[in-house]
């Protein structure tokens, strides 16, 4: 990431983080239309509140970026309790592509190429920490299993 492209990032984040709840109940909607199967991970979550989470621990990424190294141990342990939840591999494509599509729809012209990419190797780079953490934790597990049998 380039001083620019988080520059970028937090100009686009200021805006989207302005609508609040509703990008994210934006978000989800736009969610479960592109993949229908993460609907029933949040079945028993109040969707209001899942956004408020969500939008907290976007803004915590996009205010630490200068650091990411600090915010690594904090975002694999977010990826092991995801797989607790249910969450997929695939899972994380799909919330990619909704959140780049709520990002557009929130900045409206002022989107441009430029922000997109940003946005898609940021994202890129938090599902992969989330996920790689989640991935050792489970093949780990399987080294064990094979051990011990
Ligand atoms: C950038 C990636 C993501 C971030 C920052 C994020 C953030 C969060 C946060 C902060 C929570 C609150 C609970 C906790 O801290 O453990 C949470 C819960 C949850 N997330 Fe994510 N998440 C991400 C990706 C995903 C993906 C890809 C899915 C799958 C569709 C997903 C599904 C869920 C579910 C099902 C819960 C629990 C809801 C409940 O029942 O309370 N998340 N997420």
């Amino acid at each position: 990431m380039t001083p620019t492209q988080i520059q970028l990032l937090r100009q686009t984040w200021d805006e989207v983080a302005v609508m609040g709840a509703d990008a994210a109940l934006l978000f989800y909607a736009r969610l479960f239309e592109i993949d229908p199967t993460t609907r029933r991970l949040f079945a028993e979550a109040d969707l209001t509140a899942q956004s408020n989470k969500l939008m907290t621990a976007l803004a915590g990424v996009v205010q630490g970026l200068d650091h990411f190294e600090l915010l690594l141990p904090t975002l694999e342990d977010l990826g092991r309790r995801h797989t607790g939840y249910g969450v997929t591999d695939a899972h994380y494509d799909s919330v990619g592509a909704a959140l780049l599509w709520t990002l557009e729809q929130a900045m409206g012209a002022r989107w441009s190429a430029e922000a997109e990419l940003a946005w898609a190797d940021a994202y890129g780079f938090i599902a992969d920490v989330m996920r790689n953490a989640a991935w050792r934790d489970a093949s780990r597990m399987g080294t064990v299993t094979l051990a011990d049998g």
